[in-house]
C-alpha cells in the first residue's frame, strides 16, 4: 500500500511516500528554519504561507522522484494535529483535495504517533509493545506503545518541553534558532560540573517531569553573569543544562522499564538527535538488559514518511476521515481534544 503522507504542522513542509508503513519510497522536505531564523523563533503566519507555497510541489516532486503516477498511491495521510493551527491546516486541507481528486481514503495522524512510528521505518523488526521516549520541539513523554494505534502516557512534563528550552537556552547564548543542536555541540566541548543546575521531581507521578525550573535557572545564571560582568563558559553551561536534562529523562524511562516488564525502548523526536541524551539512553538500555531503537537522525526531527509509516496502521485499524476532518492546535496523542 503506497501512502502519500503529509507534514506541516511547524516549520517543515514535507511530502513522502511510504510503502506498507516500512519503506520510505521518497521523503521529500522544505524547510523554513533559515527564514524563521531572522526572527529568532518560529513566526507563524510565515510558516503557513510557506507551506501553501511549498505543498503542491513537493508532491509532484515525491511522485516524479518514484516515476510513481497518482493511479499508484493508495491513500492521503496527513498530521492534522497538534502544531500551529494555520501550518496544520494547511497540510489538511492539502490533503483532503488530492484525498478527493484521486478517489482515495484519507488518514489523519497525529504528529506524535508519527515521530514514534519513525521508530518502524528505521526498524523493519520493531513491533509493539514497547515503551518509547518522545522528546520534541513541544512535547515530552514516557509513551507505552501497547499496539500500533493503542497507546497510554505514562508520564509527561508538567510544563515546557525539553526541545522549548534547548532553544530558548540557545536562543539567549546567542545561537541561532532552533539551538537545540547548537546546544548539543557546544556541550560536547564542556565541563558538565562547572555549573549547578536542578533537577526537579514534581507531584506523585513519577515518571511526570517539569523543566521550568531547569530552565529559569539556566537562564538566571546567565543573565547574572552578563550583569556582574562575567564571561559565561558557554561549553560548561551547555553541557551542565544537557546533563539536567537526560537526568531528567534517564531515570524515568529506567524506572518505566523496570516497573512495565518491557525490554524495548524507542526514543522520537528532535531532541531524541541529542548526542548525550541517546548516550545515556544506551547505557541505562544495556544496565536493563533492554533493546535500543533510535531513528537516524533524519528522521529524529520532522519529515513526512513517519506520518506516512503510522498512517498504515492507523488505516489498517480503521481510522480514516472523511471531508469534514478538521485540523486541531492541540490534541493528545489519545486522540483527546484538550
Ligand atoms: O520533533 P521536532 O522536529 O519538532 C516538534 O515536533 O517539536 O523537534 C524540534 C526540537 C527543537 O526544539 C530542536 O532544537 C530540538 O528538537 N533538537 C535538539 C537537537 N536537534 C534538534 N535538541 C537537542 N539536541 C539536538 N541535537
Ligand atoms: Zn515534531
Amino acid at each position: 500500500m503506497n501512502i502519500l503522507s503529509v507534514e506541516s504542522s511547524c516549520d517543515e513542509t514535507a511530502v513522502a511516500i511510504v510503502r506498507d508503513g516500512r519503506e520510505i519510497l521518497t521523503d521529500c522536505i522544505a524547510s523554513q528554519v533559515d527564514l524563521h531564523r531572522l526572527y529568532g523563533g518560529v513566526v507563524p503566519e510565515i510558516a503557513s504561507r510557506k507551506h501553501i507555497e511549498a505543498i503542491y510541489g513537493l508532491a509532484d516532486q515525491a511522485l516524479a522522484r518514484t516515476g510513481l503516477s497518482r493511479k499508484d498511491i493508495d491513500a492521503v495521510a496527513v498530521t492534522y494535529a497538534p502544531g500551529l493551527i494555520g501550518a496544520v491546516l494547511v497540510g489538511v486541507n492539502f490533503a483532503k483535495a488530492a484525498a478527493m481528486a484521486m478517489g482515495k481514503p484519507l488518514i489523519p495522524v497525529h504528529h506524535i504517533r508519527g515521530h514514534i512510528a519513525a521508530n518502524y521505518l528505521a526498524y523493519p523488526e520493531l513491533e509493539p509493545p514497547f515503551l518509547c521516549l518522545v522528546v520534541s520541539g513541544g512535547h515530552t513523554m514516557i509513551v507505552e506503545v501497547k499496539d500500533y494505534t493503542e497507546m497510554e502516557i505514562l508520564g509527561t512534563t508538567l510544563d515546557d518541553a525539553a526541545g522549548e528550552c534547548f532553544d530558548k537556552v540557545g536562543r539567549v547564548l546567542g545561537m541561532p534558532y532552533p539551538g537545540g543542536a547548537a546546544v548539543d555541540r557546544a556541550a560536547r566541548q564542556g565541563d558538565e560540573h562547572k555549573y549547578q543546575l536542578p533537577r526537579s521531581k514534581p507531584g506523585a507521578n513519577p515518571y511526570n517531569m517539569s523543566f521550568s525550573g531547569l530552565k529559569t535557572a539556566a537562564l538566571n545564571l546567565i543573565h547574572h553573569a552578563e550583569q556582574v560582568g562575567e564571561e559565561i563558559d558557554i561549553p560548561s553551561l551547555c553541557a551542565a543544562f544537557t546533563a539536567a536534562v537526560s537526568d531528567t529523562l534517564v531515570p524515568r524511562v529506567e524506572l518505566a522499564l523496570k516497573e512495565t516488564g518491557y525490554r524495548k525502548i524507542a526514543v522520537a523526536g528532535g531532541v531524541a538527535a541529542n548526542s548525550r541524551i541517546r548516550h545515556d539512553i544506551l547505557a541505562a538500555a544495556e544496565r536493563m538488559g533492554a533493546q535500543v531503537y533510535m531513528p537516524p537522525l533524519s528522521l529524529c526531527g520532522d519529515n513526512g514518511a513517519m506520518i506516512g509509516a503510522q498512517a498504515y496502521y492507523e488505516w489498517k485499524a480503521g481510522n480514516v476521515a472523511d471531508m469534514s476532518l478538521n485540523a486541531y492546535a492541540t490534541k493528545s496523542i489519545l486522540g483527546e481534544t484538550l
